[in-house]
């Protein structure tokens, strides 16, 4: 099953370290560590394989990719002996990307995208192709009338006023050119009842949103342990310090509200309460793609005894991210040939904030990606 991978922000680190990555597992040049498609719970025939995997994608800057796998070397995240290794395959993937569209009307823009995506399955032969979206996080765009009904953003779409933030437009021409959509970040992508409704009126599966890395994945784990065990949370804070384009990214306050926002709903949605406290991001230059994350979470016991829960995370956010990526490219190209439409709920294992997600407790997640790949493996036995 030959399938495309396009990646929206394809020069950023976690593209460039989930094509490097991609490639290094091609050539038996690494293990597939932090892959969750590769735990034999989830291995199976339905999936692509990683030497099915074609990359393409849109950037809106040109530092060429071998550059940036380079500078992701020097910076520690990605080992230098794979990155000078796979120098023939990068420059071949570096041909496969194309400048972000911009100019002309927002139609002209999406439709420009839409003909990159299918000049893309064309020209390598592909059965599919999935965009994943890991650009920059947007801030949350001013709400539109258009955003609700489809027809109505069919005719505003012509207009020249912008009335989509930019991942919203790549979800359309996404959908547009037949192609899956997963949104990797916190932005709206294809979060609005307009692009549901092309995505229902085409076919397609989409997932999102905003990749459960880090801070997180650890809240996740333990929200549903203090629930479970009938222990009240009175407070929970936390703050996180990372550089990066993602750091500088989310110094800017609409972004890091945005951000903030898809970090807080895992709390009240397994405690079925909001503790008191905020979760904090701060960006240090000098952690590059390295991030520090302290919570202290203070709890009630029998009796309203006082406790106290603190934890330090230290993850290199780009190598935690990238096999997801890898992972919900394979997935969702497994759930579209087997003609699932709409949110694929059943992906919220790998999400702060799930769309439709069920539950934000990764033990129930993982049951129900378990369930939904064995669905999966079973059809594609058949
Ligand atoms: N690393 C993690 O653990 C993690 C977890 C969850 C979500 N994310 C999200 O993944 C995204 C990428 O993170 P990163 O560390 O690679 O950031 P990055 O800044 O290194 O890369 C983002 C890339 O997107 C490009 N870009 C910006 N606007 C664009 C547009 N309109 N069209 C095409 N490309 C555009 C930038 O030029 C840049 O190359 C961020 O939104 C981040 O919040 C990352």
């Amino acid at each position: 099953m030959r399938t495309g991978v396009w990646l929206v922000g394809a020069r950023g680190s976690v593209a460039t370290t989930s094509m490097v990555g991609a490639l290094a597992l091609r050539a038996g040049l690494a293990e597939p560590t932090g892959c969750v498609t590769e735990l034999p719970e989830l291995r199976g025939p339905a999936l692509p394989s990683f030497a099915d995997l074609v990359f393409g994608g849109h950037d809106v800057v040109a530092t060429p990719l071998p550059k940036r796998a380079e500078a992701l070397a020097a910076a520690g995240v990605l080992p230098g002996r794979v990155v000078d290794a796979l120098a023939g395959e990068l420059a071949e993937v570096e041909a496969a990307l194309r400048p972000a569209p911009t100019g002309g009307s927002p139609a002209e823009r999406v439709a420009a995208v839409a003909r990159d995506l299918s000049e893309f399955r064309h020209r390598h032969a592909l059965d599919r192709v999935v965009v994943v979206n890991v650009s920059a996080t947007e801030p949350a765009p001013e709400p539109h009338p258009a955003h609700h009904d489809l027809a109505a953003l069919r005719g505003a779409l012509a207009g020249p006023a912008e009335v989509l933030p930019p991942s919203s437009r790549y979800a359309y021409a996404a959908f547009t050119a037949g192609c899956p959509y997963v949104d990797f970040t916190p932005s709206t992508g294809a979060r609005l009842p307009a692009l549901a409704a092309l995505a229902e009126e085409r076919g397609l599966p989409y997932a999102g949103h905003d990749g459960k890395t880090g801070e997180t994945l650890v809240k996740s784990v333990l929200a549903p342990m203090f629930a479970m065990r009938h222990l009240a949370v009175r407070s929970w804070s936390g703050v996180n310090l990372l550089g990066g384009g993602d750091g500088a990214t989310l110094a800017e306050p609409a972004a890091n509200a945005a951000k903030v926002a898809s970090k807080q709903r895992v709390l009240g949605e397994t405690l079925g309460y909001v503790p008191e406290g905020d979760t904090r991001i701060d960006h240090v230059a000098e952690l590059g793609d390295f991030k520090t994350a302290w919570d202290l979470v203070t709890f009630a016991g029998f009796l309203g005894t006082g406790m106290r829960l603190e934890f330090t995370w230290h993850g290199c956010d780009s190598a935690l991210a990238a096999p997801l990526v890898l992972d919900l490219a394979r997935l969702t190209a497994a759930a579209h040939a087997a003609g699932r439409t709409g949110p694929l709920t059943e992906l919220a294992f790998f999400f702060k904030d799930g769309i439709d997600a069920p539950t934000h407790a990764l033990a129930e997640q993982w049951t129900l990606l378990r369930e939904f790949v064995a669905g999966l493996h079973a059809g594609a036995g058949r």
